[in-house]
């Protein structure tokens, strides 16, 4: 068997049945990575793992994370599947209406923060103990270039991205010495379903695929990668080899 740079590495990847999620799991498969795929419809899941490499060593878990208690059906469903976690990626997100702060409906904001933000904190949370039981774990949380510098009529959407890049610096800081690291990544425009509701004008086949953003995620998923506490842009890894 030839040794993959992400072998026997168990991943859980949120948000995984389409877009960036799922652009990671394949590439992640690829590199001989344990997949567990995440989202709410199982029929697409079910698709989603089909086309994975290696699908049969391959998994998928469905929960809503807008739901009480999302995370931890999450989690327990994960516990049966694993008795460690090598690489968890929080790819699940939603955009929220693209509206002025002025008019933002609260039930949105809830939402927005609730899948965004809150969860992702719980879930790392959660599944802490099977991180413990890792090797050299990675936890990878997904921003957003509006999570950096705020721009009109993207509301709670930036606000929960914001909230990420501070939720990553406080986890990595409090893991540092369990050596667990801790890192967020800006896809920056990619290919994908959110992108298209976000610029519905746009040609979505000038931006880059899931796939084509994924080595950044890789490279931190490695084993023997040191770095925590960093925002990385995947825009300046692509078309890089995250073996080298
Ligand atoms: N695409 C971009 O240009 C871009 C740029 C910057 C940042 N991002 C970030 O990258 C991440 C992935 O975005 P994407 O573009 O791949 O989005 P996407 O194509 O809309 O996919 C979103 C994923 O999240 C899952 N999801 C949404 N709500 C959920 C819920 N309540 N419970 C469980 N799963 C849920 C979806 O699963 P189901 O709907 O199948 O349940 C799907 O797998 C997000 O965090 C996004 O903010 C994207």
């Amino acid at each position: 068997m030839t040794n993959k740079i992400l072998s026997g590495r168990v991943c859980l990847i949120t948000g995984s049945s389409r877009g960036i999620g799922l652009g990671i799991a394949r590439v992640f498969a690829d590199n001989g990575a344990i997949v567990i795929l995440h989202g709410r419809d199982k029929a697409t899941l079910g698709q989603s793992l089909a086309i994975l490499p290696e699908s049969p060593k391959h998994n998928y878990i469905v929960a809503d994370l807008n739901e009480l208690e999302g995370s931890k059906k999450l989690t327990e469903r994960l516990i049966r599947l694993h008795a460690k976690l090598d690489v968890l990626v929080h790819s699940a997100g939603i955009l929220g209406p693209k509206t002025p702060l002025a008019a933002y409906p609260q039930k949105d904001w809830d939402e927005v923060i609730r899948v965004n933000l809150t969860v992702p904190f719980l879930l790392t949370q959660e599944v802490l103990p099977l991180l413990r039981k890792g090797d050299h774990p990675s936890v990878i949380f997904i921003s957003s270039g509006v999570g950096r510098v705020g721009r009109a009529d993207w509301g709670a959407y930036a606000v929960s991205k914001f909230g990420v890049e501070g939720l990553t610096q406080v986890w990595a800081d409090e893991l540092r010495g369990e050596n667990i690291r801790v890192n967020a990544v800006n896809p920056g425009g990619t290919r994908t379903q959110m992108r298209a509701a976000a610029y519905p004008e746009e040609d979505p086949m000038i931006l880059p695929t899931p796939e084509d953003v994924a080595p950044v995620f890789v490279w931190l998923a490695r084993a023997d990668t040191n770095i925590s506490g960093q925002s990385l842009e995947a825009r300046d890894w692509i078309g890089r080899d995250p073996a080298s």
